[in-house]
């Protein structure tokens, strides 16, 4: 398959990118290097792919159709895994207008360009942040997410329902994923386990915000690929369907419990400053599988307690 993964020197842009080409598809990756962590680790993350011959990177905009129709010019695609958007619920409090520029408009920009380009299949990386505080526990996609609490999770929702309505009127197989808490190799700097581990290793402290008791649903990386992948797979099967599908690992671990089992992998006893909630923090995550064991033959294989010492080694650095 041809297969174009906006966001692709990102954290899960790269997994996704690696284990494409690992099964034999032609790849084209896409990327600004947005700022919000470092261009270096980006390129990093696509240490692999770029000695491959059956990928290439492209750099460009989503949210500048024009820029994206001349750098995307000689290729065409079965599919679109996109996953390239501004990320982190806090910042998108203090850029909200960057934040809807490149998740919504971008997202529409990303479904136009695969339209003109072939691909009947577009999988968007949407977020169990949709979900808000108002949903009942454990998350199911058929209940309505109408209360999103922080700009990021508006425009990840906005991405949807432009996912949808693009579906209704062209047809193809349009699937979001709501992902949960992704962790793993290559994890943002700005995520939980990344932060907390390296804070741990260097014996400093760590700030927990709220009492501790918040619950997140925390989804190794490998268990989110396979999902994806799954997912690519179904729309190539050429079923016409708009779906939204939560990917998480079925199970909720508390925020102390968190820091506990990273302590533990690092042989350290952790140091916790505790600081008022912070805005946008949802009290508890936790998916339903149902949809995606029913329809991409999901299921999660990595728990938390194995995938923290996978994910950190002794030295406390986190692998690449
Ligand atoms: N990591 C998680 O726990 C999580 C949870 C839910 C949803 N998601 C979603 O999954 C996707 C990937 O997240 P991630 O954690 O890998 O983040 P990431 O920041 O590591 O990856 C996103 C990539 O998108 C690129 N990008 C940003 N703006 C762009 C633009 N305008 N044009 C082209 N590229 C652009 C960035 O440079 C980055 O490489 C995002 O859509 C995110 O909203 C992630």
């Amino acid at each position: 398959m041809k297969v174009l993964v906006t966001g692709a020197a990102g954290f899960i842009g790269s997994h996704v990118v690696d284990r494409l080409l690992a099964r034999g598809d032609e790849v084209v990756g896409l990327d600004n290097f947005d700022p919000y962590y470092s261009a270096e680790e980006k390129k990093r993350n696509l240490w692999n792919a770029l000695s491959s011959e059956h990928f290439r990177l492209v750099e460009a905009d989503v949210a500048d159709p024009s820029a994206l129709t001349t750098a995307l010019l000689p290729y065409f695609f079965d599919a679109v895994v996109h996953l390239a958007a501004k990320v982190g619920i806090r910042t998108s409090f203090d850029d909200p207008l960057g934040f809807s520029h490149t998740n919504v408009l971008g997202t529409h920009a990303v479904l136009e360009l695969a339209r003109a380009k072939g691909a009947r299949t577009f999988i968007f990386g949407s977020s169990s942040s949709v979900y808000g505080d108002a949903a009942p526990v454990p998350f199911l996609e058929s209940e309505p997410a109408p209360e999103p609490i922080s700009p990021y999770a508006a425009t990840k929702r906005a991405g949807e329902l432009l996912c949808e309505a693009h579906q209704r009127i062209h047809g193809g197989s349009v699937l979001c994923l709501r992902f949960f808490s992704v962790y793993g190799p290559r994890q943002r700097p700005d995520l939980a386990i990344r932060k907390f581990s390296t804070l741990i290793a260097a014996g400093q402290p760590v700030v927990v915000f709220g009492d501790g008791t918040t619950e997140r649903d925390y989804t190794w990386i490998g268990d989110i690929v396979n999902g994806v992948l799954a997912a690519v797979d179904r729309g190539a099967r050429g079923k016409e369907e708009f779906q939204i599908i939560n990917l998480g690992a079925g199970r909720a671990t508390k925020l102390l419990r968190l820091v506990e089992l990273i302590g533990e992998a690092l042989g350290r006893t952790p140091d916790i400053v505790k600081l008022p909630p912070q805005r946008g923090d949802v009290g508890r995550t936790l998916a339903d599988l149902a949809k995606a064991r029913r329809l991409l033959s999901y299921e999660p294989m990595v728990s938390i307690e194995l995938g923290i010492p996978r994910m950190i080694r002794p030295a406390g650095s986190v692998s690449p």
